[in-house]
C-alpha cells in the first residue's frame, strides 16, 4: 500500500433501476480500486452486474432513470460529481470502451477509417488529414494489414476479428488512461480471441493503460489479469489479485465457475459442470447470502446463518489481498479436499 490514492477507486457503487416491478438492484455497494498498467478481470454469469457497474464509469446511465450513487474517483476525479459536458470530453479521450459486438458501435454507412478519425477529431484540433494520418497509424498498430487501403474499407468489408481491432483502434486513438473491454472476444473464435487478448496486453505495455476486462470465462481472466473481482447478484462475492483467487478461491461461487470453464490448469479430462440452478433476482433477491440456494456447502455453517444473514465482504484466511463473501469458516480445507480434487485442480503454493 502507498500513501497515494488510487488511480481508479470505486467506493460503494450503486446503480438501481426503477421498474414497474419494483427496483432492479443491478449494483449493490461495489468498491475496487485500479492503477495504471493493471488489469482487473470483472467475472460473473451473465446478469451478475458486470456492465452496468462499468457503463457507471463512463457516464453512460446519465439522462436515464437510473439511480447511481456511490463514488467513482478517477485520477483525483470524482467521475459522479461532473457535468456532463467535462464527462462527454473524458469519454473517449481519458475513458474508452470497447464491446463484444463492434458491428453495433460501428455506423455501416460510414467508412472504418471515418469513424475512427472522428473519434480523434472530437477530441483533438487536428486537420481531417492529421486524422486520417492518425487513424492509419492506429490500424496498422493494432494489426490490420495494408491499413492505408483498408481504411477507406466499410465494417462489412472487416471480418469480426478485424472490426474488433478497428474498434481497439478507434478506443485507443486518443490514449486513454483507462480502457474498459466489456467481453472484447466472447463472439470470436479461439485463435482470434488470442490475438486480440495478445494486441491488449501489447497496447498496455506500451501505454500504461489501465484496463478493466469484463468476462464470463476464467480462461480469459487467467491469461490476462493482475487482479480479479468475482461478482454475483450485483455484488462483489470474492476480490483479489489474479494469483491468489485463482489457486486459493475462497467461495462456493467462484469454484462453480472454475468447474465451468475449460482450461484454467485444470485437468481437461474431467467434464465440465455448469453451475446448477439460476442466477437471483435482483428485484427480490434471495435473503441472506445471494447465492446460497445455489451453493452445495451451506450446511457446512451451522444454524441456517447462509439464508438468514448476508456475508460481508471480508478478508478471507490469507489476509487483506484477498476478500470474500462467505461464512464457510474453513474453505480453504473445502476446496483443498473436495472441489480441486472434483475439477483436477492443482492448489497453489
Ligand atoms: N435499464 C435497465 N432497467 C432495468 N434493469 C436493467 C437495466 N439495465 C440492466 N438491467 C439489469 O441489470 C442486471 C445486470 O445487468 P448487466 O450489468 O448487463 O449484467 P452482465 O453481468 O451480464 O453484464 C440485469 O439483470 C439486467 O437485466
Ligand atoms: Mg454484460
Amino acid at each position: 500500500m502507498t500513501d497515494t490514492a488510487p488511480f481508479l477507486e470505486i467506493e460503494d457503487l450503486k446503480v438501481f433501476f426503477p421498474t414497474s416491478d419494483g427496483l432492479v438492484r443491478a449494483t449493490d455497494g461495489l468498491s475496487y480500486t485500479l492503477e495504471k498498467g493493471r488489469t482487473l478481470g470483472i467475472v460473473g454469469e451473465s446478469g451478475s452486474g458486470k456492465s452496468v457497474s462499468s457503463s457507471a464509469i463512463l457516464g453512460l446511465h446519465r439522462g436515464s432513470n437510473a439511480q447511481v450513487s456511490g463514488r467513482i474517483t478517477l485520477d483525483g476525479v470524482d467521475l459522479l460529481a461532473i457535468s456532463d459536458n467535462e464527462m462527454r470530453r473524458k469519454r473517449g479521450s481519458e475513458v474508452a470502451m470497447i464491446f463484444q459486438d463492434p458491428l453495433s458501435a460501428m455506423h455501416p454507412y460510414y467508412t472504418v477509417g471515418n469513424q475512427i478519425a472522428e473519434a480523434y477529431l472530437v477530441h483533438n484540433s487536428a486537420s481531417k488529414k492529421e486524422a486520417r494520418t492518425r487513424t492509419i497509424e492506429m490500424l496498422d498498430r493494432v494489426g490490420i494489414p495494408q491499413p492505408d487501403r483498408r481504411v477507406d474499407d466499410y465494417p462489412h468489408q472487416f471480418s469480426g476479428g478485424m472490426r474488433q481491432r478497428a474498434m481497439i483502434a478507434m478506443a485507443l486513438i486518443n490514449d486513454p488512461t483507462l480502457l474498459i473491454a466489456d467481453e472484447p472476444t466472447t463472439a470470436l473464435d479461439v485463435t482470434v480471441q488470442a490475438q486480440i487478448l495478445d494486441l491488449l496486453v501489447d497496447l498496455q505495455r506500451d501505454f500504461d493503460t489501465a484496463i478493466i476486462l469484463i468476462t464470463h470465462d476464467l480462461g480469459v481472466v487467467a491469461e490476462m489479469s493482475h487482479d480479479v473481482l468475482v461478482m454475483y447478484g450485483g455484488r462483489a462475492v470474492e476480490y483479489g489479485t489474479a494469483k491468489e483467487i485463482l489457486s486459493h478461491p475462497e467461495m462456493p461461487y467462484t469454484w462453480g465457475l472454475l468447474s465451468s470453464v475449460p482450461d484454467v490448469a485444470r485437468d481437461t479430462s474431467l467434464p465440465l459442470v455448469p453451475i446448477p440452478g439460476n442466477p437471483p433476482s435482483l428485484l427480490n433477491p434471495p435473503s441472506g447470502c445471494h447465492f446460497h440456494p445455489r451453493c452445495p456447502h451451506k450446511d457446512k455453517v451451522p444454524g441456517g446463518l447462509c439464508s438468514t444473514t448476508t456475508p460481508e465482504l471480508t478478508p478471507g484466511s490469507r489476509g487483506t489481498n484477498h476478500l470474500k463473501r462467505c461464512h464457510l469458516t474453513n474453505p480453504d480445507e473445502v476446496f483443498a479436499e473436495e472441489v480441486a480434487p472434483e475439477i483436477g485442480l492443482e492448489v497453489g503454493a
